[in-house]
């Protein structure tokens, strides 16, 4: 079986920010509530570029950061809740926009896992030879599938994208990946597609295409499945959590991650944040992350990291990256 590094990262965020209290003018809600109960300050919006673009300029940086020739990729696979269409799908958009002739192309929806299972996905098709260079990203505009009257959503979530560069290598990068699901949560974090609509319906079955979630029911979940991810991922390494030198969660809500921290006894300032200035870009916040720590000289060629997520579907998954 091959090795496999992630030898590049990018990232884009629309320019737009979009704060708190300009929220606070669109739904009654206020920065204290939205600050003390996830840690979000701020997040960036689309002002009407597509999740496609948002993925081809992250993708860029990647390309960029890898120092390769986008002819060279062999796979792109694009995690996504919030694609431009049904068809195409969004990764054939990308591949058109940043030339990568080479590519087989497909997006999965994992919702915020999704960059997790295309890392999975990516690292499968490495290992067993059927793919050299690959480009995955989680990109997402779920401010179009937001409904901006509900509180208990819009003022979660944000657009962006983050890519890396999976490549065959010597030396091994991804040393252990693990994802789960459990549909039977399905209900929790919902967003319909088109309802089913012909001449032959019996009964209007017709629901509205936007977010709607069980808060409580989905932070109950994931102080369950970010344990286990960082569990799963360490049980059959040759390191404890004291070899970690970062854990690259999710970035949903601070206090999910406090949570977590404390039921592990782990140190909190282990965990990389920066949900307060992007909020929940789904698919997207694991590696914008991952982009910011690389530019930020955070991450050292050896360091043992863990990035874990959770979402809807109700999906998880975790990954220890030697970097
Ligand atoms: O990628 C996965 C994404 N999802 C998650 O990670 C979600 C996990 N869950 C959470 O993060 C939290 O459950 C939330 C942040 C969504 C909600 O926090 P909570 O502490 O569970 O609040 P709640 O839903 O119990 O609501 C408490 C109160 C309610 O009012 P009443 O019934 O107590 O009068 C809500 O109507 O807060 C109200 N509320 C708001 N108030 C001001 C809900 N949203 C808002 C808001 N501003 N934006």
């Amino acid at each position: 079986m091959n090795n496999v590094k992630i030898i590049g990262v990018g990232s884009y965020a629309p320019e737009r920010v979009v704060t708190n209290f300009e929220l606070s003018e669109i739904v009654d809600t206020s920065d204290e509530w939205i600050s003390s109960r996830t840690g979000i300050k701020e997040r960036r919006i689309t002002e009407g570029e597509n999740t496609s673009s948002l993925a081809a300029k992250a993708a860029l940086g990647a390309i960029k950061d890898a120092k390769i020739d986008p002819l060279e990729l062999d796979l792109i696979i694009l995690a996504t809740t919030s694609p431009d269409s049904f068809t195409p799908s969004t990764a054939c958009l990308v591949q058109a926009i940043i030339g990568a002739d080479n590519a087989t192309c497909f997006d999965i929806g994992a919702a915020c896992s999704g960059f997790i299972y295309g890392l999975n996905v990516a690292t499968q098709f490495i290992k067993t030879g059927a793919a050299k260079t690959v480009l995955v990203i989680g990109a997402e505009v779920l401010s179009k599938i937001l409904d901006w009257e509900d509180r208990s959503t819009c003022v979660l979530f944000g657009d962006g994208a983050g890519a890396a560069i999976l490549k065959r290598s010597e030396t091994n990068g991804i040393l252990s990946i693990f994802t789960g699901s459990d549909g039977k949560g399905a209900e929790f974090l919902e967003c319909p597609a088109v309802s089913v609509k012909n001449p032959f319906v019996t009964k209007n079955h017709e629901k509205t295409e936007v977010i709607s979630m069980n808060g409580k029911e989905v932070f109950r979940f994931a102080v369950k499945a970010m344990p286990t991810g960082i569990e799963e991922v360490l049980k059959d390494s040759p390191y404890t959590i004291d070899d970690i030198k970062y854990i690259v969660p999710h970035q949903a809500n601070m206090r999910i991650i406090e949570h977590v921290a404390k039921k592990l006894n782990i140190d909190s300032s282990k965990f990389f944040i920066n949900l307060d200035r992007y909020g929940n870009t789904s698919a997207a916040t694991i590696p914008i992350a991952l982009d910011e720590m690389s530019k930020a000289g955070l991450l050292e060629s050896g360091d043992k990291i863990i990035i874990i997520g959770f979402g809807g579907g109700l999906t998880f998954g975790s990954a220890l990256i030697e970097w």
